[in-house]
């Protein structure tokens, strides 16, 4: 199937650490759901290289934003972290992925938990009316090495999210210490967001670095939950961002 790519112009590139960075982009219409995501690329050394990226603007916004690590070693991600106001990006033309609430059940409490910039689409969902209608909680959390990685922190805090926060590398005050499938483990995890993690309540979608994805499962799983299907509904929803 050949692409579709809409010319989009970049309008702001933030900088939050020396390696996180988010950009804002124009002129790039796309339907989508939040939660979801979309090819973006340049054209390097004559070819195009396009990598996913989530939208982290929810769909009503007509900028689009996307919110980026630099891996240093990567093809894209530092150049993208270069890219000034004027200059262009490409957006294929159709949005994808299932980390969304149209597939999420009905539950008392759902667990939107991120490493790094796994962050991005549960910023998008957030700013959608359908958390606050369908759950009585609504639990972000959010797991990065260093304090100053803890980007959004201020759009967070404008909604009703119970918003948890792990610093791994240094000792950060306000903050949880150590990984996330640990305190899911030990009980650390619900104590800090003043709701039960269980299965007779809860939907967790968990998003970023694989690795987290499968030790945060088996915590899940180790306490009654079983991963979600359309067929065999459960109470965990995963995305992998490699
Ligand atoms: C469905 C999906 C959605 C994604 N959404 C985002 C997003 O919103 N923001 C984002 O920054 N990336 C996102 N990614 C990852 C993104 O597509 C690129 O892999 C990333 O930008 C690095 O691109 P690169 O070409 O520089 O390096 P690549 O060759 O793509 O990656 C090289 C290595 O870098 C590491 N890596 C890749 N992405 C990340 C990351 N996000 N955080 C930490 N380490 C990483 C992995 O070890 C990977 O093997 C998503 C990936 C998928 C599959
Ligand atoms: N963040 C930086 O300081 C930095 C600097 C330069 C370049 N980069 C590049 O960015 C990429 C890493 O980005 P990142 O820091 O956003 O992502 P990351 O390595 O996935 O780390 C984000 C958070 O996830 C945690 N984590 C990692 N593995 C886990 C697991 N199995 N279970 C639970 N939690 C786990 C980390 O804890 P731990 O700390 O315990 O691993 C950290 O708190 C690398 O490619 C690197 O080259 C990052």
């Amino acid at each position: 199937m050949s692409d579709k790519w809409l010319t989009g112009t970049v309008t702001e590139n933030r900088h939050w650490t020396d390696n996180l960075f988010s950009l804002r982009v124009k002129g790039a219409p796309v339907a989508f759901e939040a939660g979801q995501f979309v090819r973006i690329a340049l054209d390097i050394g004559g070819e195009r290289v396009a990598r996913a990226f989530s939208f982290v603007n929810p769909p009503q916004d007509a900028l689009l934003e996307f919110y980026g690590v630099i891996v240093p070693e990567g093809p894209l991600s530092p150049r993208l972290a270069k890219l000034e106001p004027g200059d262009a990006l490409y957006v294929a033309g159709n949005p994808a992925g299932f980390l969304t609430l149209s597939e999420v059940p009905d539950a008392e409490t759902l667990w939107l938990v991120a490493t790094g910039t796994g962050l991005a689409p549960f910023l998008a969902i957030l700013r959608t009316e359908a958390p606050w209608r369908r759950f009585r909680n609504v639990v972000l959390v959010h797991a990065v090495r260093h304090a100053s990685e803890l980007a959004y922190q201020e759009l967070i805090r404008q909604t009703r999210a119970r918003y948890v926060t792990f610093v791994s590398r240094e000792a950060a005050p306000g903050s949880l210490a150590g990984r996330i499938p640990a305190a899911i483990a030990d009980g650390r995890l619900e104590q800090a967001a003043g709701v039960p993690l269980a299965p007779e309540t809860s939907h967790v979608m968990l998003c970023g670095n694989p690795q987290m994805l499968k030790d945060a499962t088996a915590a899940l799983i180790a306490r009654g939950m079983r991963k979600h299907r359309r067929r065999t509904p459960g109470h965990i929803t995963v995305e992998s961002f490699w």
